[in-house]
């Protein structure tokens, strides 16, 4: 039949069916297709597994000898059909076998998935012209995850998620450890995303009126800030000043226990605190007074804290850059302020908006991959968050090593290419509706393509993710790899390294 890519023969059910392919370079794995029904008319399915068979045993492929013609058999699972009332309908009579399949067309696509036409638009449906839109309520309000192996494009896609938003005027406080998103002030210039563009219908557009950059007290990066982070560090509780500190020795933790006892029911300082430990008399103290000092000396905390609810503000995104800053000062910081936030949110004196979290292992690391201070407020955030309207989207490359609750939580779940074992079993524990073949289907993503996944798609969906407007911040490093491909990459990274090693001691000491 005229137009038509495939058969079906053999045994065919309602829900799934085989095809001989006619020709495989006009269809293949992961294509729509749509088969006729005699009851529900039009239907569409999804091809899993396309294999080439043919009359040729092991000796005649050891002799040499031809196969007279390979054909192509191809496996697709039923996605269904709207009904007139909206709902997704499997049909109950099988297809029949002498059925021939077609190519899907957009709209019986986008209307089977269940596609938004309006919304966060972050790609393509893979290999086609269809815009994949995600609902901005949910992405907001539901918490987001974006979970890939390094390099695969989860900040890249995070700041097509962030340019999306921003055009919606949604708040946004996004915690950066590597500064890769100040860069986003400036339109995209890299050569290669320009020309791709005009088959994503963007332009380059910088937010430079829409991203607010704030660092930490002494970071190098303070001239270009607009405004410098200070924690009132006030009432600070043991377990964040150990954290903070690293003080192991159980005796000291115990001195420090018991001054903050004596401090409960009055705000209290770091100097109270001192001045409360001075009063003790025991030897241990001394380690201990040392090491409050140094948190007095770094800085960080200050009578005069930076207001928390400039970090959501409507139509901005609020940028923490923590590069230099040692990791259980990011810690402490993401802790404070997202628990500031939510409580501002809760009595309504921030509007409705969203947390975004780069590196979110570290800050809400699964139980028995670390510890964090921040992990309770997250936890809270990811369980309560969305009936105040604070959402959260968390990114990381070590899906293993992140909260698999918090993951849970996430009404969408985008996911790049991951490979590890680890990383993908955590992935099929804290991703709801992943087949068998999907989660293969994950290890072979190329870069810059996600599977989607959310309660508001019918099944897993396959995104070319669109090219940035914005400047990519993670993109200026790859310039001089451009240039001079393998070689000079390893020795930039060393100098990263390099410049990270000379910023902490510059910070503190
Ligand atoms: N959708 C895309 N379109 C074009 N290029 C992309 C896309 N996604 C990723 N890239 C390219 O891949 C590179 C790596 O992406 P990105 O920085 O987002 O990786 P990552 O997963 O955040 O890595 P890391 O774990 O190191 O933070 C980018 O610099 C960009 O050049
Ligand atoms: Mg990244």
């Amino acid at each position: 039949m005229k137009g038509a890519v495939g058969r079906i023969y053999g045994q065919a059910s309602s829900t799934d069916f085989s095809f001989v392919v006619f020709d495989p370079r006009e269809i293949g794995r992961t294509d729509y297709v749509k088969v006729w029904n005699d009851v529900d008319g039009w239907v569409v399915a999804q091809i899993y597994d396309v294999r080439a068979t043919a009359d040729l045993n092991e000796s005649d492929a050891l002799l040499g000898r031809d196969a007279e013609k390979e054909v192509y058999l191809a496996k697709a699972i039923v996605i269904g059909k709207r009904d007139e009332n909206g709902l997704l309908r499997v049909p109950k009579t099988p297809f029949v076998p002498g059925e021939n399949v077609f190519k899907a067309d957009s709209e019986i696509i986008t209307s089977a998935l269940g596609l938004e036409s309006e919304g966060a638009y972050i790609g393509m449906l893979k290999d086609s012209d269809i815009r994949v839109n995600l609902n901005i309520n949910s992405l907001v309000q539901k918490h987001c995850c974006i979970l890939a192996k390094t390099g695969s494009g989860k900040s890249y896609t995070s700041g097509v998620i962030v340019e999306e938003l921003l055009e919606r005027d949604v708040p946004l406080f996004i915690i950066d450890p590597h500064g890769e998103y100040s860069t986003m002030g400036h339109p995209n210039d890299n050569p290669e995303e320009n020309e791709k563009m005009s088959i994503f219908k963007v332009k380059p557009k910088g937010y430079s009126n829409k991203i607010r950059l704030y660092v930490p007290p002494n970071s190098p990066f303070a001239d270009r800030a607009d405004g410098i982070l200070r924690l009132d560090g006030l009432n600070l509780t043991a377990e964040e000043i150990i954290e903070l500190t690293g003080i192991t020795n159980p005796t000291s933790q115990a001195l420090l226990y018991q001054a903050i006892k004596n401090l409960k029911g009055r705000n209290y300082t770091v100097e109270d605190i001192i001045a409360e430990i001075e009063e003790i008399k025991h030897n241990a103290k001394w380690g201990l007074l040392g090491h409050l000092e140094k948190i007095l000396e770094s800085g960080l905390l200050a009578k005069e804290s930076t207001p928390v609810h400039v970090l959501l503000q409507n139509g901005k995104a609020v940028v923490l850059d923590m590069r230099g800053v040692p990791p259980e000062h990011q810690d402490l910081i993401v802790s404070r302020l997202c628990s500031c936030l939510f409580e501002l949110r809760k009595q309504e004196e921030v509007p409705a908006g969203m947390i975004v979290i780069e590196e979110a292992h570290n800050f809400i690391p699964e139980r028995g991959f670390g510890r964090a201070v921040s992990t309770h407020v997250l936890r809270t955030i990811a369980s309560e968050g969305r009936k105040f309207g604070l959402g959260l989207m968390v990114i990381s490359q070590r899906p293993a090593r992140i909260d698999k609750n918090v993951i849970s939580q996430c009404n969408t779940q985008i996911i790049l290419r991951v490979t590890n074992p680890n990383d993908i079993n955590a992935i099929k524990k804290g991703v709801e509706g992943l087949t068998a073949d999907t989660v293969e289907e994950i290890k072979r993503l190329p870069p810059g393509t996600a599977m989607i996944v959310s309660p508001e798609l019918e099944r897993p969906v396959i995104v070319n993710v669109r090219v940035r407007k914005s400047k990519h911040g993670g993109a200026s490093a790859n310039i001089v790899k451009q240039k001079s491909k393998g070689k000079k990459k390893g020795k930039q990274e060393k100098e990263g390294r390099g410049e990270k090693k000379s910023l902490l001691r510059k910070m503190f000491g």
